[in-house]
């Protein structure tokens, strides 16, 4: 029985999407089939594999709108082991409906679920904030990974974000664990960089993940190229850690 694994946080811009699709990929190399989900209404996942357009013909907001069969969105994407399920929204009127039907808690779950004896992972990708979107994702999902930037206000706003998930858990999903914390954008030459990982691995220990992902030109260039990291460089120091995170994850089982 696969699980599925949702990666959120409190914060915008600290490598949700960058992690779920790296995550993915490296799921995918070593063999687990995985499922890539894009909760988010921005689209950054189909985009970052260069669909666009007429590449795309269903994905979430069809499924959770029109109701379309979920298998109806999965797009395969010419790599073994991982396809994708673009969000697909065009216009803000779209984005309104997909938030307002999402306001029933628990209909992700119940499309979900069935396509968890399908794949070993089931990734999904939240927006930045806790509106109806990333409740029902914490809703669905068995596991949670949260991205933490490496700098100052992460720190501030990390244990709130924890409690409100704890609460919306133990009153809506109490099968949910917290997988682990995993320090993003790691800048090893600025001093208030590492000393945050330091403060942040200090404080919440076990919770945070070994793999730690460093700042890397290549993650940044990557999306402009339509490919994960570790197809364009699978030995840069970007590729090794998600690889490594992969494992880590798998060996936690
Ligand atoms: N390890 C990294 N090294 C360098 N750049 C990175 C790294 N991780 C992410 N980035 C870049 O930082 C920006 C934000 O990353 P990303 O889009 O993954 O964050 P996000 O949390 O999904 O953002 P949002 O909250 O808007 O969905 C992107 O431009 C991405 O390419
Ligand atoms: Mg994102």
């Amino acid at each position: 029985m696969g699980e599925i694994i949702v990666v959120a946080s409190q914060k915008g811009g600290v490598g949700k999407t960058t992690t779920s699709i790296n995550l993915a990929t490296s799921f995918a190399i070593f063999e687990k089939k995985t499922l890539l989900v894009d909760l988010d209404p921005q689209g950054s996942i189909a985009a970052s594999f260069h669909l666009q357009g007429l590449d795309i013909e269903y994905g979430l907001y069809d499924i959770i709108v029109n109701k379309i069969p979920l298998t109806l969105a999965i797009k395969d994407i010419g790599l073994d082991n991982l396809e994708i399920v673009p969000s697909h929204i065009k216009t803000e009127e779209e984005e309104v409906e997909l938030y307002t039907q999402l306001l029933q808690k628990m209909m992700l779950r119940s499309i979900l679920t069935p396509l968890k004896n399908m794949y070993d992972y089931i990734i999904l990708d939240c927006p930045p904030s806790l509106g109806t979107i990333t409740i029902n994702a914490l809703i669905a999902a068995e596991l949670l990974l949260i991205p933490v930037q490496s700098e100052y206000f992460s720190l501030n706003s990390l244990g709130k974000f924890l409690r409100t998930v704890r609460n919306i858990g133990s009153n809506h999903n109490p099968n949910l664990k917290l997988l682990g914390i995993l320090i993003t954008m790691l800048d090893k030459r600025v001093k208030k960089s590492k000393e945050i990982a330091e403060e942040l691995k200090h404080n919440f220990k076990d919770i945070v993940f070994n793999a730690v992902i460093p700042r890397n030109s290549k993650i940044a260039e990557a999306p402009a190229l339509g490919k994960p990291v570790a197809l364009i460089d699978l030995a840069s120091p970007g590729s090794v850690s998600y690889l490594k995170l992969a494992e880590e994850i798998i060996n936690k089982k």
